[in-house]
């Protein structure tokens, strides 16, 4: 596909500039502030069939897996049903058990990587309800599945997946509200989530002015050999995604960490030349991830922190707008989706196409 680059100098750095249009197309329509709640019309579930399910396990690959990680727990906090993410590629080998009472749902930007085809017709095999949360509308992955939720974020060309990672977090935040809505979420909950969601849009605005700030960052950690990564839960899968980022089109070597675990292992990698990039969130775990700060300084680290506030501990902070606790790790990791950017403009790197690597990974 070959669409105009509107004065950017690669798809990339276009497509991540796209994403507060992108954000307000996965919403539009589908808000339902008379009941607090959204309308997903392909989803194919009635209200006594999502009260049934038991778990959630979503499935995808790479940047689309990080997705899905953010989306179960958003499913979990909003609805209350036990979930979680495993890759799909993992999944499809190792003869899970395939269980009647939950909802499967397959994560895909094309639509068409093999190891999540793969996963759904073997769930289909065993009886199981598969949605799909897919960009490319008529894709194989969207016709296999019973129902499932477009997330709109318009045609990605770039290799790397940036405005459909952020749509796809989206599309899960409405999911989560949904299934919520059906259960045990108030009334007032789904209102405030509402309120978050409608926010999105001119918060991803506000980031994206900060790009100076973060293009002299990224002069700086060029230079790094490698990278950890660290956040603690809703922080967690921003911290891998922002690391998967950085390895695709810098290559760098960057490996990413719960917060929590650093003292059981990682720590003894601390060191000036190891730089560290910590998610802290301002939740209910702000005062536990400025302890995990305070134990990197101490080890004379260097510290990027993405904060709702100036972190005293880091060397830097990049500061983003605070939402709902929920919705915020939608915004968290896009400031990271520049840096990996500016990073590997610095290197010289091939951006809308990394080395090794394929849009889409449609053999086996
Ligand atoms: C390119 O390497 C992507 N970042 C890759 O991880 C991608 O997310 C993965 O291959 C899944 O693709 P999909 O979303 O189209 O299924």
């Amino acid at each position: 596909a070959s669409y105009d680059m509107g004065g950017h100098d690669t798809y990339m750095h276009k497509e991540i500039h796209e994403q507060a249009d992108a954000v307000d197309r996965v919403l539009r329509g589908r808000i339902d502030d008379r009941f607090s709640t959204v309308h997903l019309g392909g989803l194919n579930l009635d209200a006594r069939e999502a009260r049934r399910i038991r778990r959630v396990k979503i499935l995808g690959c790479g940047t689309s897996y990080h997705a899905g990680m953010i989306g179960a727990q958003m499913i979990e906090e909003l609805a209350r049903i036990p979930a979680d993410a495993e890759p799909a590629s993992e999944f499809r080998y190792r003869n899970a058990v395939v269980d009647p009472d939950t909802l499967y749902i397959a994560v895909s930007q094309s639509g068409e990587t093999y190891d999540v085809l793969a996963a759904v017709q073997e769930l289909k095999r065993k009886g199981a309800r598969v949605l799909g949360v897919v960009n490319v509308v008529g894709s194989a992955i969207a016709r296999e599945a019973d129902g499932g939720i477009y997330v709109h974020a318009g045609p990605e060309v770039c290799v790397v997946s940036t405005k459909c990672f952020t749509n796809t977090t989206v599309a899960f935040a409405l999911l989560a509200l949904h299934l919520g809505r059906t259960r045990d979420l108030s009334v007032r909950d789904g209102k405030r989530i509402i309120e978050g969601l409608r926010k999105l849009p001119a918060q991803i605005s506000e980031i994206l002015k900060q790009e100076e700030l973060v293009r002299e960052l990224a002069e700086e950690y060029a230079e790094s050999r490698s990278m950890l990564f660290i956040g603690r839960v809703r922080g967690y899968p921003v911290a891998r995604e922002a690391s998967l980022k950085l390895k695709e089109i810098t290559y760098i070597h960057a490996e990413a960490y719960p917060a929590s675990e650093l003292k059981h292992g990682p720590l003894a990698l601390i060191e000036p030349a190891l730089p560290t990039v910590a998610i802290v969130p301002d939740d209910d775990l702000l005062e536990k991830n400025r302890a995990a700060l305070e134990e990197i300084k101490a080890r004379s680290g260097k510290i990027l922190a993405v904060a709702h506030q100036e972190q005293e501990k880091a060397d830097r902070t990049i500061v983003v707008p605070k939402n709902e606790d929920e919705l915020d790790p939608i915004l968290m990791g896009i400031p990271l989706q520049l840096l990996a950017y500016h990073a590997a403009k610095v290197l010289g790197r091939d951006i809308d196409k990394p080395r090794n690597l394929a849009k889409s990974v449609t053999v086996e």
